[in-house]
This record gives C-alpha cells, sequence and structure tokens, in this order.
C-alpha cells in the first residue's frame, strides 16, 4: 500500500523541478506514522530532505508540498504542512476503501515484491547426526523455516539448506560402538526386533564417549575409523548411510509434528562438501591468504585479535592434514554461490556461532568470493539467544538434562488437549486432537518467534498457552471466532467482497492495520527479525477484538453496512491466517 501512496505523491510532485530545480526520487519517500494518530496517517519528511538540497526553508517547501498533493482530493482527505518541515497526510476513506478492495483481490494480499526475483540460500536447522535433537535445535529451525517462508511469500527463489553435522567424531563413536551389533544384524540380513533404533543410538554413543575418556586405546580406534570413513571405507561408508537415515527418520518425524518445510532434498550436510575441502583450500592458496603456521594451514585476518593482541588464525587445515567446521563452511560458501547461484546467504545459528561466521565472512571477502557482475552476494548470519527454564537457567529436566524435543511437543500437545477439551467440550473427538496439536505445536512456536530472537526467553507453559495476550492460542482463538461468524450467518466468506464503508473509528483503525502487512512483510525480509510480524498480527488481533465489540456485524442496521463489516471481517482472517502460515503456524477454523 505505501508504494501506491508514495506513487500518488511522487506524480504530484513534479512542479518542484522547475520551482526549486530538485527532482523527487521514490527512495526519498518515506512515510512513517507520526508520532499522535490525531496528526493525520503519515508524517512525510519529504520537505526537510528536500529543504537541504534546494537550500530552501523547510517550511516553504512543506507548504508548496501540501498545496501540489492537496490537489488529490481522492487520495488525501486531509493536508497538512507541520513544522518543522512535514507534511501530514490523512488517507481518505474512499482510498483506504479502494486499497482494501485491490487487496482482497490478490491471492498473495500484496505480500509479493515489485521487481526480479533474488536466489537466496537459507541454512538451518543443522541437526547433528546421531544425537537426539534437543530445545537447542528448535530454535534455528523454527526460526529458519519462518524466514524461508517469509522470503518465499515475497517471491524470492529459496533454496533450504540443511548443513547437517555428518561427518565428524559423534558419528565415528557410534560407527565403532555400532559394530557387533551391525554385523550382526547383516548376518541376519534384517533388523525384525528392531534393535537399531535412535534411542539405542544414542546408548552407543554415551557408551563410546564414557570409553574413550578412560582409555587413549578406544580413542586413537575412534579416531582411526574417523580416517577411515574419510578415505571413503566403503563397509564403514554404507554403516554411515545406515546410521545417518536412521537418524533422520526421527528428525523428520519432528519436523512434521512441527510443521517445518524442509526435506531430504534440503539435506547438504558437512560430508556432501568432503570432496571438496582440498579444492577449497586449494583456492585460499591461491589468493595469497593462505600462512601456515605450526603445521597448520592458517589464515590470518586483521579485524580478529586474541585476547592478548596476537592475531587470531582461521585453521582451514590441522597439522594432522584434517579439515574442520571451518573448511566444510568456506566450501559450502563456494558451492551455494558458484552453483547454486545465490545472491544471498542466511545462516540461522545460535549467537555462540558469531565469531565463527564473522571469520568465514571475512575470509570469504578477503579472497572475493562474495563478487557477483556489479554487486555483492549478502551474507547474514541471523543469532538467536538460549531458551530458559522459569528459574533463568539454560532449559533442562528436572535430573539436570537436556529437554529432548520430542518430550518437549508431546507435552505441549497434551496441554493444549485439556485446554480445548475443557473450552469446548461438544467438538468430536479427532477434531481436538488436531486442534490440540495445531495450539500445543503453535504455542511453543510462536513463544519462540515472538520476542527479538537475540534475546533468551523463559519458556512458562501457562504463558505461551494462555488464550488472551500476545500468544498464538489468542490469534487461533481469534481466527475461529471469525469463521464463527460465517458460520452462523450461513455466509460462504468467499461470497463477501465489500464494499467497505466506514462509519465507525474502529473500521477504519482496523482497515488501516490491515493495510500495512505488505510492508511489515518486506521489513521481516530485510531485517530477518519474524517478531515484527508477531507483534503486527498482535496488533490486527486487538484492532479487530475493539471492531468486533463497538461494530455489531450480523446484526448490522443495513444490509450494505452489514456487507462492509463481513468484508472487514473476512479481509482479517486472511491476513491472520496468511501471517500465522507465515510463522509456520496453523489457524484452525473451529476451537
Ligand atoms: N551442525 C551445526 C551445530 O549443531 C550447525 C550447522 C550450521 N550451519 C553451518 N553452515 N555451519 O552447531
Amino acid at each position: 500500500m505505501r508504494e501506491t501512496i508514495a506513487g500518488v505523491i511522487l506524480a504530484r510532485l513534479g512542479a518542484l523541478r522547475e520551482e526549486f530545480g530538485v527532482v523527487v526520487t521514490p527512495e526519498m519517500i518515506e512515510l512513517p506514522h507520526p508520532p499522535d494518530v490525531s496528526m493525520g496517517d503519515y508524517a512525510l519528511n519529504l520537505p526537510m530532505r528536500l529543504a537541504k538540497l534546494a537550500r530552501k526553508a523547510p517550511m516553504l517547501l512543506a507548504g508548496r508540498i501540501a498545496e501540489l498533493l492537496s490537489a488529490e482530493s481522492a487520495w488525501f482527505a486531509e493536508v497538512q504542512a507541520a513544522a518543522p518541515g512535514y507534511v501530514n497526510l490523512t488517507l481518505s476513506e474512499s482510498a483506504i476503501a479502494r486499497l482494501l478492495q485491490v487487496r482482497a483481490g490478490d491471492a498473495d494480499l500484496g505480500l509479493r515484491k515489485a521487481g526480479a526475483p533474488q536466489t537466496v540460500v537459507v541454512d538451518y536447522s543443522g541437526v547433528n547426526i546421531a544425537k537426539q535433537m534437543h530445545v537447542g535445535h528448535l530454535r534455528s529451525t523454527i526460526i529458519g523455516d519462518s524466514i524461508a517462508r517469509v522470503l518465499e511469500a515475497r517471491g524470492e527463489t529459496v533454496i533450504r539448506q540443511n548443513h547437517l553435522g555428518d561427518w565428524g567424531l559423534p558419528i565415528a563413536m557410534v560407527l565403532w560402538q555400532a559394530q557387533p551389533l551391525l554385523r550382526r544384524l547383516e548376518a541376519q540380513e534384517q533388523d525384525p526386533a528392531g534393535e537399531l533404533s535412535l534411542a539405542k543410538l544414542e546408548e552407543l554413543y554415551r557408551a563410546a564417549t564414557a570409553a574413550a575418556k578412560d582409555d587413549p586405546a578406544v580413542s586413537a580406534a575412534i579416531h582411526d575409523i574417523l580416517v577411515q570413513l574419510q578415505q571413503g571405507d566403503a563397509q564403514l561408508l554404507a554403516d554411515w548411510a545406515t546410521i545417518t537415515r536412521l537418524s533422520m527418520g526421527e528428525v523428520y518425524r519432528l519436523y512434521a509434528l512441527l510443521g517445518v518445510s524442509l526435506r531430504e532434498q534440503d539435506e547438504r550436510g558437512e560430508s556432501f562438501y568432503r570432496d571438496q575441502l582440498a579444492q577449497t583450500v586449494q583456492a585460499l592458496r591461491a589468493c595469497g591468504v593462505l600462512v601456515e603456521s605450526q603445521g597448520a594451514q592458517c589464515v590470518f585476518l586483521e579485524q580478529f585479535k586474541g585476547k592478548d593482541g596476537q592475531p587470531l588464525p582461521v585453521i582451514v587445515q590441522k597439522s594432522d592434514g584434517g579439515f574442520n567446521y571451518e573448511t566444510f563452511d568456506l566450501a559450502a560458501v563456494r558451492f551455494r554461490i558458484d552453483t547454486l547461484q545465490a545472491d544471498r546467504l542466511i545462516y540461522v545459528t545460535d549467537a555462540r556461532q558469531a565469531l565463527h561466521f564473522q571469520q568465514i565472512f571475512a575470509v570469504v571477502a578477503a579472497c572475493g568470493w562474495t563478487n557477483k557482475g556489479e554487486g555483492q552476494v549478502a551474507l547474514d548470519h541471523v543469532t538467536f539467544g538460549s531458551v530458559m527454564g522459569e528459574d533463568n537457567k539454560p532449559l533442562k529436566t528436572r535430573s539436570g538434562e537436556n529437554v529432548k524435543l520430542a518430550d518437549l511437543l508431546a507435552e505441549a500437545i497434551e496441554r493444549a488437549y485439556a485446554e480445548v477439551t475443557q473450552k469446548n467440550p461438544a467438538l468430536p473427538e479427532e477434531q481436538k486432537r488436531q486442534v490440540a496439536r495445531a495450539v500445543g505445536i503453535g504455542a511453543v512456536k510462536y513463544a519462540d518467534l515472538a520476542i527479538d530472537r537475540n534475546r533468551d526467553y523463559v519458556f512458562a507453559w501457562e504463558r505461551m498457552l494462555a488464550l488472551n495476550g500476545n500468544t498464538a492460542p489468542y490469534f487461533q482463538y481469534a481466527h475461529a471466532r471469525i469463521c464463527s461468524i460465517f458460520r452462523k450467518g450461513g455466509i460462504a466468506e468467499e461470497t463477501v467482497s465489500g464494499p467497505l464503508a466506514i462509519t465507525h473509528q474502529a473500521e477504519r483503525a482496523l482497515a488501516m492495520q490491515l493495510l500495512e502487512f505488505p510492508s511489515v512483510i518486506a521489513e521481516v525480509e530485510e531485517t530477518l527479525r519474524p517478531h515484527t510480524l508477531c507483534t503486527f498480527l498482535y496488533e490486527v488481533a486487538s484492532a479487530f477484538s475493539s471492531f468486533y465489540d463497538a461494530c455489531p456485524v450480523l446484526i448490522a442496521e443495513s444490509e450494505a453496512l452489514k456487507a462492509s463489516r463481513l468484508f472487514l471481517c473476512r479481509m482479517t482472517r486472511r491476513t491472520l491466517a496468511r501471517g500465522l502460515d507465515l510463522l509456520g503456524i496453523e489457524a484452525p477454523s473451529e476451537m
């Protein structure tokens, strides 16, 4: 909508060129809200900007711009120059109605951006094989998935990448410990008793860790297995594949439960880059940044110094010839830029990896790998804080272990089921279960997304499942309530098309709020902060609530008014459902 209004303004201001010698460009037109609603809908700061260029008093320009825009009476009900150099604009009701009508006719609700799509790689989740997912993986998975959805809604070409930790020591530990079991199962040619489970893998992993700790010979044997695997031993590779698929089977079960859109084709784990590591180091050598230090291949960069002021190396090949986490990521950058043709790379991991990514980005920039034609490939590290327990310490079970994601989600659904049963006992059992799933999972995801991602957040069941406040159940409930208005009125929502007639302040406020949706989504694309969308949805739900309290819908005074209000209901419902969808949260039609 802001683009449309900016277009109207731009078209009117051609005269300034002759009068003041200044040319207005689209980027100059910003439309922030004024500090006070009584000052109109937008406070145009253009006069201030132009005053500098024209070397004229801001109020002189403000006066002239106000005069020119006053002619647009179909768009602006009020245009006022305001000190020290603004023009305050109030949209006309007919303009709001027209804008909402256009929005209604667009299946994408105006979210698609103008211009050519970018190819964006979103690297998220990045689970580690042979370990169960715990709450620490939750955030990357949820935040990353929401960012991917938002970029897609904007029309970008999104390539999801699940950078699995599948080529390091943990897998070697399991491989070592699992040998007898694997050989026995192989002799049987199958696993009828289901002996090889993820729980079993975890057990094996734990046993190997303990054994290696006490016995250097075991530790050496495990290291040996890792080297043999990495050198391509056929038997170990086959075992590795078995364990990887077993592990990922459980991960996909959780993704499905969470409504996360990662699929097998998005998997490009560390193992994928195994044949590109030597080349990557070679390429670093070719661009002249490689230095040998104590037998290791390193890159030293000005901006990274240790506590003692000594330069901090980025090690890309260890003295034993092995590669590390850095090498995998450097190879991945090259693959993503050269082969996937990415214009932007986004990495979603917790803030503890900040230095790692700063270093990777700096090495890549030093080698010019991000140069692309005229421009640069953009690199973003999307960081986030920790999940805390109600005691304000990192979330743990009572016995002090990491909370398993599977248990956490099961509890969320169970709690939601109890709520739903209490709230709506008449709902058929099957539907109750569906709603409980949507509400329980939605609550967990929303709590994760709703506050600025860099802050830690406290995992508190009561708060995240509350039907009032900034929670998923609150929106889901608002959504279901709108659906019930249509049900009660016996009206098919698709038949409702307005027109909008504004008779009450609450109607205007709701319509204006709905119109903001595309600007909010554009902002999330830029800042990669999904909580902005959460705040917006909360404002929509609140504006709807005020509207619904003040304006009867099914028993409105006239048919025209009823049609207008149903139209607002419909647009609110669509906006809530689409917004929740961009957060990866379901919106049931009944609760
Ligand atoms: N597997 C890693 C971990 O658990 C996360 C991978 C993140 N992505 C990346 N390209 N480094 O910490």
